[in-house]
């Protein structure tokens, strides 16, 4: 905790809208030093503040990170972090041990698509952000869809689910092919554990429900 105070307190990029605050910061810094991990394989780049820290909690591990545009306010360069312009479904890891590797996906795509991708390429570990249930979609813009809060839930699949955030007016359309992700899902997660919200004892705002999954072999 107190390593973590004092690289917080000094991180590069104090406002960072639409990257992690206070609560899931903590929480990324300590999955990452529970954890250790060879590489940290991320995709959602954005400013480069969570790479950012993770180079700070695993100063041993290899930090890959992919983004598919780079923000108007440009982009934080940290030393010895591999900042990639692609979908990471695309990118070589070469060099990186999937089963000795966590990969960090925070980039609102679908979260069947990523574990699927994640399974395929041999990860056992994977950390999603945004993990909201139908009922909590409002609670970030564009969230991943599904999420895996989602698929756990058979009767949110199907439907047609419609919210409200900042204004702005979203429609899901809930298919019966969901019914096959949500089957393969099962098969592919073994178990998985959605970090507490620290808002109340913070009073900093809430996470975005990080959740850590291991997948089948
Ligand atoms: C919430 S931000 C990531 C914040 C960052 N992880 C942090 O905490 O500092 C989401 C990012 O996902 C990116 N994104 C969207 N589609 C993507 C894709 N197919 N692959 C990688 N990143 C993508 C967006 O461009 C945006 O920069």
């Amino acid at each position: 905790m107190d390593a973590f105070f004092c690289r917080y307190a000094k991180r590069p990029l104090a406002i960072d809208r639409h990257g992690c605050g206070f609560n899931d910061s903590l929480w990324l810094w300590l999955i990452a030093r529970w954890l250790l991990p060879e590489a940290v394989v991320e995709s959602g780049t954005f400013m480069g503040y969570s790479a950012w820290l993770f180079r700070q909690a695993c100063p041993a591990a290899r930090i890959v990170t992919h983004d598919v545009e780079l923000p108007l306010a440009g982009r934080l360069r940290a030393r010895a972090v591999d900042y990639r312009l692609q979908d990471w479904s695309t990118a070589s890891l070469e060099g990186i041990d999937p089963k000795r590797a966590l990969c960090f996906f925070d980039d609102h795509i679908s979260h069947f698509l990523r574990l699927h991708q994640a399974h395929q390429r041999g990860f056992h570990l994977v950390l999603l952000d945004d993990n909201f249930p139908a009922r909590q979609l409002h609670a970030t813009g564009a969230p991943p869809l599904p999420s895996l809060a989602m698929l756990e839930d058979e009767e949110s699949l199907t439907r047609t689910l419609e919210w409200q955030r900042k204004g702005k007016h979203y429609t899901y359309h809930g298919a019966q092919e969901n019914a096959r992700e949500h089957a393969l899902v099962k098969q592919i997660v073994k178990a998985c554990y959605r970090f507490p919200d620290l808002a109340a004892i913070t009073r900093l705002p809430p996470g975005s429900n990080l959740t850590l999954v291991r997948l089948s072999v």
